[in-house]
């Protein structure tokens, strides 16, 4: 069913949103990455899109359609990721990191496929750069809006994130609640703002969702 909004309170706005998990390469034929399936994010590009925003996709590996009108920019690492997301930022109203980024990447990607051994391994990873945070020290006008998933001390957590990368609002979800989080067509949230602001969402579909939270930051941030 076509859901139809007649308001475009985005409308002139650009908003770059990033979505899946990222695939951090070992050798030719293995890769380090997480269970995210994207879907948060391609429903918050398409709520920003159904909103009038001129919106942006920057997608790890994932199978999912590009939604309706939003152009999609299809990225492997995080370096990738950070490099396209840099790329949009000078001209973007609302940046919204919805992507699981990997923290750690092999410290070297081996040229050919790497043979097994007799006995246990170790893999030595290095960190990768946080791209949400490197966009808080960069930000000029940009809202910047992340997402955490956390299993324990959501608030404190999400709180810590806010103010670390210099993010705007840090959107949080239980993944070890019911019906929340990885792979799932629902999930349930709680917003934290600036100055303490804090919003819970029921669970409710991925999509409803995002324009339930798209609409909340366009409120408060672009109605002035
Ligand atoms: N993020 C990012 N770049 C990274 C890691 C995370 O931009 N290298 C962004 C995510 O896209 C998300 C937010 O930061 O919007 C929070 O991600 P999360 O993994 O919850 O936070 P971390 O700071 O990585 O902390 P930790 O994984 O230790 O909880
Ligand atoms: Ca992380």
């Amino acid at each position: 069913a076509g859901h139809f909004t007649k308001i475009k309170p985005l409308k002139g706005k650009k908003v770059v949103v990033t979505a899946g998990p990222t695939r951090e390469r070992i050798d030719p034929v293995r890769f380090l990455t997480n269970f995210s399936s994207g879907k948060m994010g391609y429903a918050m590009a398409e709520a920003a899109a159904e909103l009038g925003a001129d919106t942006i996709l920057i997608s790890g590996p994932v199978s999912l359609p590009v939604p309706n009108g939003v152009k999609r920019i299809q990225v492997e690492s995080a370096q990738q990721m950070l490099e396209a997301v840099l790329g949009e930022y000078e001209s973007a109203d609302m940046v919204v990191k919805t992507a699981a980024v990997a923290d750690y990447r092999p410290a070297a990607i081996a040229g050919q496929k790497v043979k097994k051994k007799e006995g246990n391994s170790v893999l030595e990873l290095e960190r990768t750069v946080d791209i949400l945070q490197q966009l808080g020290q960069l930000k000029s006008r940009q809202i910047l809006v992340g997402f955490a998933a956390e299993t324990d001390h959501v608030a404190q957590y999400a709180k810590d994130k806010l103010e670390r990368k210099n993010a705007d609002y840090i959107i949080a979800n239980d993944v070890s609640a019911d019906q929340a989080g990885f792979d799932h067509d629902t999930n349930a949230v709680t917003v934290y703002g600036r100055g303490d602001f804090e919003k819970a969402f029921p669970v409710m579909p991925k999509k409803a969702l995002a324009l339930e939270l798209l609409s909340l930051i366009t409120e408060k941030e672009f109605s002035k």
